[in-house]
């Protein structure tokens, strides 16, 4: 399972790098905002910090607009984690497709 795991997101990265073209939101503009995600959700676009002491989803590789409809469902309460919801009342619907597709790209370039 957890290699499947592993070639699905190579596979979702080969494809993210290989296909600039964003579908909604800009990458770029994400990555500045992952600072205020990166001490839960580890290095930006990756992998979780500690995951073997306190569970955090990996964002990295995932479906953009997954992201989307999640930090949305925090927003209006369908889902209901206290430091998810705090941070997701934070972000307004375009910080949240620009992260989205950050994260969904993986992007690694220069923040500035
Ligand atoms: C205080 C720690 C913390 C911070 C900061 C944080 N997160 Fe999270 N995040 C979590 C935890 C814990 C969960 C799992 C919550 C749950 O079980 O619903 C989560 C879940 C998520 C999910 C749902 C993932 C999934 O697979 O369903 C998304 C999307 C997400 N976070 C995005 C972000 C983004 C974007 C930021 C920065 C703007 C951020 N988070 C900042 C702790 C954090």
């Amino acid at each position: 399972m957890k290699a499947t795991h592993i070639t699905t997101v190579v596979a979702a990265l080969a494809c993210a790098l290989s296909l600039p073209v964003q579908a909604g939101g800009d990458p770029i503009k994400g990555r500045d905002k992952t600072s205020m995600c990166a001490g839960c959700h580890g290095i930006p676009g990756w992998r979780t910090a500690y995951p073997a002491t306190y569970h955090v989803p990996k964002l990295g590789g995932q479906h953009e607009e997954y992201l989307v409809a999640a930090l949305k469902q925090y927003k209006s309460g369908e889902r209901n984690h206290p430091s998810m919801k705090a941070i997701a009342a934070s972000l307004t619907e375009e910080d949240m497709q620009n992260l989205a597709a950050y994260y969904a790209s993986s992007y690694s370039g220069p923040s500035k």
